[in-house]
Formats: C-alpha cells, structure tokens, sequence
C-alpha cells in the first residue's frame, strides 16, 4: 500500500532524514522506533506531505506521489495524526471533527460524525463541549477521529500515547489496533516501545536519520536485545 525507498530530507544544512525505508499494509500496525532525533517525525511528515523531500520515493497503492501537497496526499486516501495532538482547544469536539471532514463528499459530513461517535462513544457523549476539557486520551481519540473524517486507506500517527498515564495509553493502542483490524493501514511512532510492540504487526527502526531494521513485531518480540541495543537504553522497560 505505502512504500517509501530511501527517503532523505533536509533543514537547510541538517540532513535530517538520509536513508529511510518502509513499508505500510492494510489491515496491518506498523511500529517506528528509535531514539530522540532520529529522524522519524520528519519522515512521517515528508510522506505525508509537509516537508519536500531531498531525494527518495514515496509509492501509495501504486502511485508515486514523492513530494506532493499535503492537502492531495489527504485526498489520496494518506493522513497524518500529528506530534501532540494539534487539537482546536477553543472549538467544540464537533466542530474539530468537521474540520477533519473538510474534503468529506456533499452530504457524507453528518454520517461520518456519526460513525466516529460510534468508534468513540465519549466524543459522542461530549460533542458540544469545548475540545480543550477533554483529557489527554480523549483528545488523542478526537484527533483519530479528526483524521478519520478524511475516510483515510492509511494513517500516519506522531507518538499517540505521548503524555498519557498508563491505563489510557493502553485504551489509545488498543484503539489503534481496533482501526487497524477494520482495515485500515496504520504507521504509528511510539516512543513506548514495549506498548508499542504488543499490538504491532511489524517493525521499522531508524537510528540517526537512517532505517537501520526491519522485521516482524513477534521477530522484534523474541529479539529484544536486538532493538534495545538499536535504540539505546531505557527504550524497553524489561529488556
Ligand atoms: N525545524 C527543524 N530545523 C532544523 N533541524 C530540525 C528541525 N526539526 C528537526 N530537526 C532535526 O532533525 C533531526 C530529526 O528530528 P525529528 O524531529 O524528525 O526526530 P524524531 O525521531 O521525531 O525525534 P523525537 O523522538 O524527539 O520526536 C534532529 O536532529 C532534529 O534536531
Ligand atoms: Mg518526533
């Protein structure tokens, strides 16, 4: 479904991202490790249409569209779940999910509103209120069901469980998996990475702006020596 082939973007000088690859299914989790400054937000970003990249190819069921817009990388069926959220605190929760459905077909707004209450009942239950009361965990659902809107084939997400106390950092994975068995195709950056590992289905590791492994989640499971070693200390609790 998504192929990116040794991308490389740069910031000014910073040659930030210089050989990253991976690849994305439907139906499927696929996890990116690595450590602080590795280069994993700026690639997310670079596929999704943010930052141009350097060289390398971006591929989406078939098509290149390496370097293109963010607001067509959307309608092609690609959307990103930024870094923090990036939730609308002033509007309501309604109001941030219409945003999401900016290029939702005539009509198709209403009934994908509904069916994100129906995947989140708590955003149902609060539609009308401000979207900055919301807790952390729920404004991590809003921003999925902001993303959603877009009825995307695959979604790109920045750290979902960033800030979260435990209990919800399981709810948002297990959410994430729930999206992913429906279907649709999900890269998700998770700094967590033992979280991470139990709902992926395989795994990308990139270390100073280059894809250093890949494999399986369950090869990554039996093997963390292998990816601690990779990403350095304190990435795996029980490594
Ligand atoms: N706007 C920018 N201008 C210059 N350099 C940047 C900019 N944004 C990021 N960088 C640099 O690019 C590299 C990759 O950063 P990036 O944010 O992609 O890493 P990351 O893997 O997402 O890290 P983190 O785990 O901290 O989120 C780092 O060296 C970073 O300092
Ligand atoms: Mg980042």
């Amino acid at each position: 479904m998504l192929e990116v082939t040794d991308l490389h973007v740069n910031y000014g000088p910073v040659r930030a991202v210089h050989g990253v690859s991976f690849t994305a299914e439907a139906g499927s989790i696929t996890l990116v490790l690595g450590a602080n400054g590795a280069g994993k937000t700026t690639s997310l970003r670079a596929v999704a249409g943010f930052h141009k990249p350097a060289s390398g190819s971006v591929t989406f069921d078939g098509k290149t569209m390496t370097g293109m817009a963010a607001h067509k990388v959307v309608r092609r069926g690609m959307v990103l779940v930024p870094e923090g959220r990036k939730i609308f605190f002033p509007l309501s929760i309604e109001e941030n999910l219409r945003i999401g459905g900016y290029a939702a077909p005539r009509g198709g707004l209403d009934a994908g509103i509904e069916e994100v209450y129906e995947k989140f009942p708590i955003l149902g239950e609060r539609r009308n209120s401000q979207a900055g009361l919301l807790s952390g965990g729920e404004q991590q659902m809003l921003a999925f069901g902001r993303a959603l809107m877009s009825k995307p084939k695959l979604m790109l997400m920045d750290e979902p469980s960033m800030g979260l106390a435990p209990t919800m950092v399981e709810k948002v994975l297990s959410s994430v998996r729930t999206m992913a068995d429906a279907g649709i195709g999900i890269l998700m950056v998770e700094q967590n990475a033992d979280a991470g590992l139990r709902i992926a289905d395989s795994v990308v590791v990139v270390n100073r702006g280059e894809t250093v492994w890949t494999g399986t989640a369950s090869e990554a499971r039996g093997n963390k020596a292998i990816v601690h070693a990779m990403l350095g200390e304190a990435a795996l609790d029980d490594a």
